[in-house]
């Protein structure tokens, strides 16, 4: 199971790389508008600290606009990934730019057709969100498990990466749902290594520890 960071946020960035467990990071506009900072040099500092695929996302919404700017963003580093949203116009790019051998993830994924046309245009990652399903009453989850089958019946390779998790609990069922990934916000990661019986339970050891020194 692999953990990838859902922020374009350097500081999170960083403190999270640090524990040695981040297999990669998922940017979208809205996280890199929030930064402030120049795309392309975002981009490039967050690939120099993680090593590992960083997806970075594109702003045409026709094939021609999304293949430019893959090419660009690709010679960033050789760990982007270019995300690519689940449109007609989005299918024709992947298809192309698995040809050319550039990583895809294809975004915005909201039911297992669009997933099984990701993988068959060869994309590498596709993202269904399951935070916004679930928020719109829908069940999230059950997208992933539906998908994690499809492409099991055909022995795909695209890995399906679980987004817009909103809390812990979607991390376990991404776990169990036999999904490739999950990229969760920090504040979710944070939560990962938090339980008040851990916390209890070594104020006790090394309470008791103390009494055989006295
Ligand atoms: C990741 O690839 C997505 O961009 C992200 O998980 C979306 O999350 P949100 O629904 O919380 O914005």
């Amino acid at each position: 199971m692999k953990i990838f960071l859902d922020t374009a946020n350097l500081d999170e960035i960083r403190k999270a790389a640090e524990t040695g467990i981040i297999d990669g990071v998922t940017t979208n506009p809205s996280l890199v508008a929030k930064e402030g900072r120049d795309f392309r040099d975002l981009i490039k500092e967050i690939c120099d600290i993680v090593q590992r695929p960083v997806s970075a996302e594109v702003i045409s919404t026709e094939t021609e606009g999304m293949i430019r700017e893959a090419m660009e963003l690709s010679g960033i580093s050789e760990h982007i990934v270019v995300k690519i949203p689940m449109t007609r116009e989005g299918i024709r790019a992947i298809k192309e730019l698995s040809g050319k051998g550039v990583k895809t993830n294809c975004t915005l994924i909201f039911n297992p057709l669009q997933a099984l046309a990701a993988a068959k245009a060869g994309a590498t990652y596709v993202s269904p969100f399951v935070g916004r399903l679930d928020d719109i009453g829908h069940d999230g989850m059950l997208l992933v498990k539906t998908i994690v089958e499809i492409f099991r019946n055909y022995n795909f390779s695209t890995q399906i990466i679980v987004a817009s998790a909103r809390h812990p609990l979607h991390v376990l069922q991404a776990a169990l749902s036999g999904a490739h990934i999950v990229t969760v916000p920090y504040k979710i990661f944070d939560q990962f290594f938090n339980h008040p019986l851990t916390d209890i339970g070594l104020e006790r050891f090394l309470k008791d520890w103390e009494k055989l020194h006295v």
